[in-house]
């Protein structure tokens, strides 16, 4: 069935929590779960996934036998046994018992890896951005609403604990009307050994590969993708360091909603120690909250609140994992499915174009153009 524009982004921004931890499944009921892309992404998830009960890592797959090889150990190391490929569409041709795939790979090849895996019928948990691309993210969109699997996208920080009591609390009405989020992100440099990261053409640039994450927790805050989006940021340290470096080192960025709330955000990579830190505030008619500490702040007082945060100390990856397979097992809409990512990607895509061309870019611009 077709949806209009509006329940599309409705539906996107639905008010969801994070499924409990699964418990008690039996080997017969066991998710048997594909890794493509084992670099330093995947090899965390794969780390996390080996925790979350009734599930069976059967195969790995990376460009580089090495490190497949090295995931395949960890596989071992918990009891298990993993195949290792090359090539991931051979894998998902020869070997039939996969249910799942966790992909990891470059940012630039996200699209061709998602569209395999859910032409497949796989279900399909997809690291961000959803593309680099709008054309591409709405490609992967149209994909995921054909497909027999589900597929969940790797914004983890929707739920961390801390992060998703405090998201809660906003929706239940507990900080009054949602007014304004200011969010930053201050630390060093990105890691020198993945040369990729450095490349706008390859990673999209430092937004859309990183800030991305903050962003998309803010838009599910305010519950309405931004309207408009403007900017300013560029290199102003690591001119061409690493050589060829084509991404930014700083940047900041003002998105406005449709009723008057505002995202004002900030991303450097060169703050020295004690000046580093990321801040995720959103501030309502009552008062303040601070997503990732899930401490709030009203207005009136001077005592701050800890909120009740269930399954606290639990990392992020490993809830999203858990999530998903909750979602797989019991055909659920993910929280974090392609129509949360479409959103995120989009308004990503909207902000560094705003930066990169020095003016105001605006949603429907960069959504319609596809
Ligand atoms: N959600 C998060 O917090 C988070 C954090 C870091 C990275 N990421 C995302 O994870 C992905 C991977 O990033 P990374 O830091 O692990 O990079 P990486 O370069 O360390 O790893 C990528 C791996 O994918 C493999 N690969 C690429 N194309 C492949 C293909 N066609 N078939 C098989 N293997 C392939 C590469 O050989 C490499 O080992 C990126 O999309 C990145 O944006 C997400």
């Amino acid at each position: 069935m077709r949806r209009t524009r509006r329940e599309f982004l409705t539906s996107s921004l639905a008010l969801t929590s994070a499924p409990s931890i699964l418990k008690g499944q039996t080997r017969s009921d066991e998710l048997r779960v594909a890794f493509i892309g084992v670099g330093n992404r995947g090899s965390f998830l794969l780390r996390q996934m080996l925790k979350v009960p009734g599930v069976r890592v059967v195969a790995v797959c990376d460009l580089d036998e090495e490190r497949a090889r090295k995931a395949a150990q960890l596989v071992a190391d918990s009891g298990g046994s993993a195949r290792v490929w090359t090539d991931y569409r051979r894998m998902l041709d020869e070997q039939k018992e996969i249910d799942a795939v966790v992909q990891a790979v470059y940012d630039w090849a996200h699209k061709d890896v998602n569209l395999t895996v859910l032409e497949m019928g796989k279900h399909l948990y997809a690291e961000k951005p959803l593309a680099l691309t709008i054309e591409d993210c709405r490609m992967t969109v149209r994909a995921a609403r054909q497909a027999k699997g589900i597929m969940q996208v790797g914004f983890q920080l929707r739920y961390d604990p801390n992060r998703n009591a405090s998201m809660k609390f906003i929706h239940s009405g507990g900080i009054g009307r949602v007014l304004l989020c200011h969010g930053m992100r201050h630390g060093g440099d990105l890691p020198r050994d993945i040369p990729w990261y450095f490349d706008r053409e390859k990673s999209g640039d430092i937004l859309i590969d990183q800030g991305i994450h903050i962003l998309d927790l803010f838009t599910w805050a305010i519950g309405k993708h931004p309207v408009r989006a403007m900017g300013s940021g560029g290199t102003n340290l690591f001119v061409n360091e690493p050589p060829g470096r084509t991404v930014m080192d700083n940047y900041s960025l003002i998105l406005e909603y449709p009723d008057g709330q505002r995202v004002n955000f900030s991303h450097h990579y060169f703050d020295p120690p004690r000046f580093t830190g990321i801040k995720e505030r959103v501030f309502g008619s009552e008062g303040a909250i601070d997503l990732a500490e899930a401490v709030w702040q009203p207005r009136t007082e001077r005592q701050a609140q800890k909120l009740d945060v269930p399954n606290a100390g639990q990392d992020a990856t490993y809830m999203a994992l858990a999530a998903f397979v909750d979602c797989v097992r019991n055909q659920a809409k993910p929280l974090t499915d392609v129509e949360a990512a479409f959103i995120a990607t989009a308004q990503a895509i909207m902000g560094t174009r705003a930066i990169y061309e020095r003016r105001i870019v605006s949603w429907d611009e960069v959504v319609k153009e596809a």
